[in-house]
């Protein structure tokens, strides 16, 4: 995959992908990430990339012109067929929110283009003739779609087959498989006074995974209750569920 990022602060993504798993998927061949500064595109003196907003109003507009040519220059190079797996992103808080189908749906993926909204936002025009899709990742606002983009990559990336090292370990993530994680604990088995829960020590791997089912329907019950109305329950869970107080979803 290549994961193309347009931006006005390209230092920002100096130290996110060079650790840990987008590293590694990097090191291995599995995803380029290409930084591009937007300001290389505007081609006056001072390579202004930004202007005041038609009709007044505060706040400086990103200009159509640098965005345009840096973007296209990379669609340029693609094949039809490449171009049928390609989106152009704009990462915003006005954008769809980012949730892991989307992040599975942007792994499958050839290209990704990133371009990162700052100040008042970008011209519509932008939106309505370059852009495949607007992506935000939370309802809050950023100073800038930087973080965006670096919470997107991440997120693509560690899909990709062979970046994380078990397929298991993916499919088991916490959201992924509808619910949130289970508790989970390492050695030592009891740290100051608190002990872990003893199934856990018992070797009996069909009780350890009936516990930490129990365990992820509580919790998503107790955090997240909108969750299960999308998730398959056997008839035993939703028993259990009612055990809590879940009352089904409308
Ligand atoms: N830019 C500013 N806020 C943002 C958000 N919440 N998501 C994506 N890009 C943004």
């Amino acid at each position: 995959m290549h994961i193309h990022i347009f931006t006005l602060f390209p230092q920002m993504f100096q130290g996110p992908f060079q650790h840990s798993i987008v590293d590694r998927a990097k090191n291995a061949g599995l995803v380029e990430i290409h930084i591009h500064d937007i300001r290389e595109y505007a081609h006056d003196r001072h390579h202004v990339s930004d202007d005041a907003q038609f009709g007044g109003g505060s706040g400086m507009v990103m200009k159509p012109e640098p965005i345009f040519e840096g973007v296209e220059s990379v669609l340029a190079d693609l094949t039809q067929l490449e171009m049928a797996r390609t989106r152009v992103i704009l990462t915003s808080p006005q954008g769809r929110l980012l949730n892991q189908n989307l992040v599975k749906e942007l792994s499958q993926q050839l290209h990704l283009v990133l371009i990162c909204g700052h100040y008042g936002g970008v011209d519509e025009r932008i939106k309505q003739h370059l852009i495949t899709d607007e992506i935000s990742i939370g309802d809050y606002v950023l100073s800038g779609g930087e973080p965006a983009a670096i919470v997107v990559t991440d997120a693509v990336v560690r899909l990709l087959p062979g970046a994380v090292g078990s397929v298991a370990s993916v499919q088991g993530d916490s959201i992924t498989s509808g619910l949130l994680q289970h508790p989970i604990y390492t050695r030592p088995a009891r740290f100051r006074q608190w002990e872990i829960p003893e199934i856990l020590l018992s070797g009996n791997h069909l009780e350890i995974e009936r516990w930490r089912r129990q365990r992820s329907l509580e919790r998503t019950f107790r955090c997240r209750p909108e969750m299960l109305g999308k998730v398959r329950l056997t008839s035993e869970e939703l028993l259990y569920l009612k055990t809590l107080g879940y009352k089904g979803n409308p």
